[in-house]
């Protein structure tokens, strides 16, 4: 596709942060920005002269590109292999010129993950991050967003008395811990036929060799949190658990992975998108599952590279929103054209933009069906 005018500019974020948006031939996109990122992340922050990158990136305006060759060039104007010099520029480019050269939609949906109940980094209670609901047992995408918008609903109504508020994500904040949590979520999400999960983001509360849930009081090692995730999955019956140890720790991953074969295990911090950390990760047999924030690696093929790579290798890919978002609707379109079995983008708030896309595109398409995993 040939650039012929790119743009970029300050915009506004769910968590009232500016971000960076880009326009290409017309087309805008945005970058999100993580709460709890992970250490091996791309730098995904607005550069404090915007102006200067903007003038750089325009040295592309004229060329005629793939994708691949447009990201290649961002990071050779970057110059650093972490994106430390245009930041937030990177993925809104790089996502602005996906858009503006059009996506190649396949006709299967990913099931929502949706985070209905939340604490940690993202504001809330309890030590864990999320409290997730998966409709495994929908048959179609809007059905699968009427499972989860009633859990949702039937929590807030349930449960009002002790809900204080809706966290970063949109997710509900609750005076409950995470064990009184996760028991209201299962008999709720049980009435409604869903699964349930979780994400610890377990790397937000390591120090110092020690796991420290201050929610319940417990402070325990990596073999003490791993009886914990056992204890939780085998109560709960969870089918999700994200991030359950450090983020270096490949190994404890691998000896859950091993005992839970039918949950899926799955690597956010851990992996943080890139290619060669989960080439690691499937080396030690770490995972069944890794989590895609393309702004994590910064770029849209880098991000499928990874996809490809977690395909081949039995790993399921769950394409995942940011904690601090816009109406920015890429990851929708990508999960198809990728065939992402799930995305995670919770159910509230700014979230609603990437659901009603892939709503609408379900509408749209000719046989849509749910891609199963
Ligand atoms: P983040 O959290 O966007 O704040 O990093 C989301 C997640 O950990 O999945
Ligand atoms: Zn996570």
């Amino acid at each position: 596709m040939n650039v012929n005018e790119l743009n970029l500019r300050k915009i506004l974020d769910s968590r009232t942060n500016y971000t960076v948006e880009a326009e290409i031939n017309n087309e805008k996109a945005s970058a999100p920005s993580g709460a709890s990122t992970g250490t091996h992340e791309a730098k995904c922050f607005v550069p404090e002269h915007l102006n200067d990158i903007e003038n750089l990136l325009t040295k592309l305006e004229g060329l005629d590109l793939t994708q691949k060759e447009f990201d290649q060039k961002l990071k050779e104007l970057d110059g650093t292999d972490d994106f430390s010099r245009i930041g937030g520029a990177a993925i809104a480019s790089s996502f602005a010129f996906k858009k503006a050269s059009e996506f190649e939609h396949s006709n299967k949906f990913p099931l929502p993950l949706s985070n209905v109940i939340g604490g940690g980094e993202h504001g809330g209670n309890t030590s864990i991050q999320e409290f997730l609901v998966l409709p495994v047992n929908a048959e179609s995408f809007p059905e699968a967003i009427e499972t989860n918008r009633s859990i949702y609903q039937e929590l807030k109504e349930r449960y009002s008395r002790r809900i204080q508020g809706i966290n970063d994500e949109g997710a509900l904040i609750t005076s409950m811990d995470d064990e009184q949590t996760l028991k209201a979520l299962k008999k709720v999400a049980e009435k409604y036929d869903a699964a349930i999960g979780v994400d610890v983001a377990a790397s937000e509360f390591y120090e110092d060799g020690k796991y420290k849930l201050t929610s319940l009081g417990i402070e325990h090692d990596a073999e003490g949190q791993l009886d914990f995730i056992e204890h939780l999955i085998e109560a709960f019956d969870l089918k999700f658990v994200e991030d359950p140890f450090d983020q270096e720790d490949f190994k404890m991953h691998a000896k859950l992975a091993k005992k839970f074969p039918d949950t899926l295990i799955c690597g956010d911090d851990l992996f943080t998108t890139n290619k060669d950390r989960l080439s690691e990760g499937i080396e030690n047999e770490a995972c069944n599952s890794l989590i895609v924030k393309p702004n994590q690696i910064g770029t849209v093929s880098d991000a499928e590279e990874t996809v490809e790579l977690a395909k081949s290798n039995d790993y399921v890919p769950v394409i995942s929103h940011r904690s601090g978002e816009t109406c920015d609707a890429t990851i929708s379109d990508l999960a198809l054209e990728w065939e992402c079995p799930i995305i995670k983008a919770g159910i509230a708030d700014i979230r609603i933009a990437k659901l009603n896309q892939l709503l609408r595109l379900w509408d749209e398409m000719e046989n849509p069906e749910l891609k199963s995993f």
